[in-house]
């Protein structure tokens, strides 16, 4: 498996000061040392994009975008474009997000096409996928899962390494509630065997599963050393340096 990725997600919160302040703060830990054994990534409001580049300097924590368009470039208003955010020194933009999904009424046919757009870009899609606590009590979890993964991933082709999947129940997504090592195992084991049918052997071994919801310092490592879990994709916890920068150092 690739070394494993800690993403920020810091969704809608902060200013221009408090961002600065993180990233600076994240740039400051990484060189004072020593280095997590993982790959680390922010991905703050879009706006505050080329201010935490340089806030960033030339510390190694990629930068990445919540969403993008599936079009390249037109009259979509408001709506920012995977080749944007490359332009602005994006490596990375998150899909799918459960809140884009339910806020938005993004279907997964639209997460593909957003998808497919970011690797055009150049950029590397985290494609989010979960179920909502109804779909886990009615036994359904797999399922949905199944479903969103068969629709929400780009096609295959040779996309090794060129995406990340995001395993976040969407119960545990803010709530403080995280799902056992247990239940988490069996969901990254059926992306695993789900991204080796339709991608192939190397692709599935080269792409990261991230978990995701409620990951804080105190149950990072347990849900780190899970098997398949190929790093987090962290809200709450991303905008505290000292916790996010804790959840990194628990990597294995
Ligand atoms: P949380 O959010 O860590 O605050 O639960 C995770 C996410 O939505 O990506």
């Amino acid at each position: 498996m690739a070394r494993k990725l800690i993403a920020g997600n810091w969704k809608m919160n902060g200013l221009s000061a408090d961002g600065t302040a993180l990233a600076s703060a994240l740039a400051d830990r990484l060189e004072a040392g020593p280095a997590p054994s993982c790959d680390l990534l922010v991905c703050p409001p879009a706006p505050l994009l080329p201010l935490i580049k340089q806030a960033i300097g030339s510390a190694t924590i990629a930068v990445g975008g919540q969403d993008c368009h599936a079009k390249e470039s037109g009259a979509h208003t408001g709506d920012l474009s995977a080749r944007l955010l490359a332009d602005v020194g994006c490596s990375h933009v998150i899909v799918g997000h459960s809140e884009r999904r339910s806020d938005h009424g993004e279907s997964s046919a639209d997460v593909k096409a957003k998808a497919e757009a970011a690797m055009v870009a150049g950029l590397v899609p985290i494609i989010c996928v979960g179920e909502t606590e109804e779909d886990r009590n009615a036994g359904r979890a797999l399922t949905v899962i199944q479903d969103q993964i068969e629709r929400s991933l780009p096609e295959a082709g040779s996309n090794a390494g060129a995406f990340v999947v995001a395993y976040e129940p969407v119960w545990a997504i803010g709530t403080g509630k995280t799902a056992t090592p247990q239940d988490v195992a069996e969901v990254h084991r059926a992306i695993h065997t789900l991204l080796q049918a339709g991608f192939g052997e190397a692709t599935a071994a080269a792409t990261n599963i991230l978990y995701g919801g409620s990951v804080k310092p105190d149950n990072a490592a347990e849900l780190m050393a899970v098997e398949q879990v190929g790093g987090a994709l962290v809200g709450g916890a991303s905008l505290k340096a000292e916790d996010f920068w804790a959840i990194a150092r628990s990597c294995p």
